[in-house]
């Protein structure tokens, strides 16, 4: 299973790889107001990274960038996605998954412009994804169980009628929160995961880990 950034800030994008070797990074409007940078300048500031990395593309190293979230037209989405896609070879277009979001994905899927379907709540909502053969589709976790449901049968739900249909779409487990999230997605069979840099962190943690690795001192001083 991949690991995905979710995050517009270059020092993250750089500690995540070097730290963690991402695969991916993710982005939303919040992620870009966080960089402190103005729309333009935060997404090429990512494509310029990846290009001194040697991350030619999409295929190596994806960045997810989102149009615009006022649109709610299937060809002012094209128009904006067609713009973006002429940056970088990384960026996937990120589209939120209601009606025109569809129409447009399918339209720019048939271009060669790769697709994230993200805002995805359901499984019906995946399944649009699929039949569109989008890359990307964005299952959003910590949303759900932030609003008190379990996304561990959500997940499992939508990789199991993936397998069954024979998607080629790549699931991303997104806004995902914790370590138990991140195991959930790799056992229901998910390929990707978005987490922030201080999930990765975490999720690798445990305190008898630093207990015993203090036994481990003691006893290596008295030896
Ligand atoms: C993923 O693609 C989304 O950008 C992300 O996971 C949204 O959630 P968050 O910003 O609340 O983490």
């Amino acid at each position: 299973m991949k690991y995905f950034l979710d995050s517009a800030k270059l020092d993250e994008i750089e500690e995540a790889y070097a730290t963690f070797g991402v695969d991916g990074v993710t982005t939303n409007p919040r992620h870009i107001q966080a960089s402190g940078k103005p729309f333009m300048a935060a997404i090429e500031d990512m494509a310029k990274w990846a290009a001194n990395k040697n991350l030619a593309d999409y295929r190596t190293f994806p960045i997810s960038v989102e149009v615009n979230p006022h649109l709610e037209n299937a060809d002012e989405m094209v128009r904006e996605a067609r713009k973006i896609a002429a940056i970088s070879k990384n960026f996937v277009i990120k589209i939120p998954c209601i009606e025109p979001g569809i129409a447009a994905s399918r339209i720019l899927e048939r271009e060669g412009i790769r697709t994230n379907l993200t805002l995805v709540f359901s499984p019906s909502q995946a399944i649009a994804a699929g039949r569109n053969k989008t890359l990307f589709v964005s299952p959003f976790l910590g949303w759900k169980e932030a609003n008190g449901e379990d996304a561990k049968p959500f997940i499992q739900s939508i990789a199991d009628i993936y397998r069954v249909q024979k998607y080629q779409t790549e699931i991303i487990c997104a806004a995902v929160r914790t370590g138990k999230q991140i195991a959930d997605c790799a056992a229901a069979g998910a390929q990707i995961i978005t987490a922030g840099l201080a999930v990765y962190k975490d999720s690798f943690k445990h305190p008898y880990t630093r207990n015993g690795l203090e036994l481990f001192r003691s006893a290596w001083d008295r030896t």
